[in-house]
């Protein structure tokens, strides 16, 4: 299609929506967070009272989500939800409903729909794999787990909350754990994207890599 697209897939906290959101604005490109939609999918079931294991529950409520979008904010039925879906909970929360394939077919199609001209940079875990498998770039970004483990603890102090290193660092690699063994879209590179490993670089760097190989492609 003539729509651009640069796929980013990587674990948690490996700073891939950092980057590419700087990427989209570089490139003037539209920009989908897709765990965010998986992050407000398990917001909607919580407050509905719908079981995250609930997979034909978890799954309507996906496929009805009042979803909007407007740079970082969202709102969720008309609620601002922006900080509401960045707690460690609704992490958790939306690992478990991305596991259930009805929740993940649900979201398909919300997600497609962000592919707009000119161009679309998407980040989650499956990206280049299932929802835009001919991307024009696909990217594993990551980094190590000790790295990723104080990213995140630097940006819960940042933001006044409580954070314990040590919990952290087990809440990342559970919930990596979750994402990498699951049966359905589970996180692993692609063998056509290119690895990008971010442990000793800071984020212009890997902006600049990511802008480098696109501009290498097009
Ligand atoms: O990227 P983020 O941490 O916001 O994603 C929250 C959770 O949503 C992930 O742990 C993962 O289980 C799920 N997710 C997914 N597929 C995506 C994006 C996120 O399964 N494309």
């Amino acid at each position: 299609s003539l729509v651009s697209i640069i796929a980013i897939d990587g674990p948690s906290a490996s700073g891939k929506g950092t980057v590419a959101q700087r990427v989209a604005e570089r490139l003037g490109f539209h920009y989908l967070d897709s765990g965010a939609l998986y992050r407000l999918a398990a917001l909607a079931a919580g407050r509905r009272g719908v079981d995250w294991d609930d997979e034909t529950g978890v799954a309507s409520v996906a496929a009805a989500l009042d979803a909007v979008f407007a740079g970082e904010r969202v709102w969720l039925d008309g609620d601002e939800v922006s900080t509401a879906i960045r707690s460690e909970a609704i992490g958790v929360g939306a690992s478990r409903v991305a596991a259930l394939p009805a929740v993940r077919a649900a979201l398909l199609a919300r997600q497609r729909a962000f592919a707009q001209m000119p161009g679309l940079v998407a980040d989650g875990r499956d990206m280049g794999s299932v929802v835009f498998p001919h991307a024009g770039l696909k990217i594993f970004l990551t980094a190590s787990a000790a790295v990723r483990a104080e990213r995140r603890y630097r940006q819960l102090i940042a933001r006044g909350e409580p954070a314990d290193l040590a919990a952290i660092t087990a809440e990342l690699e559970a919930r990596d754990a979750r994402d990498r063994d699951r049966a359905v879209a589970p996180l692993q590179q692609q063998p056509d994207a290119l690895l990008l490993d971010s442990s000793g670089m800071d984020i212009d760097s890997a902006v600049a890599q990511v802008l480098d190989w696109w501009q290498a492609r097009s």
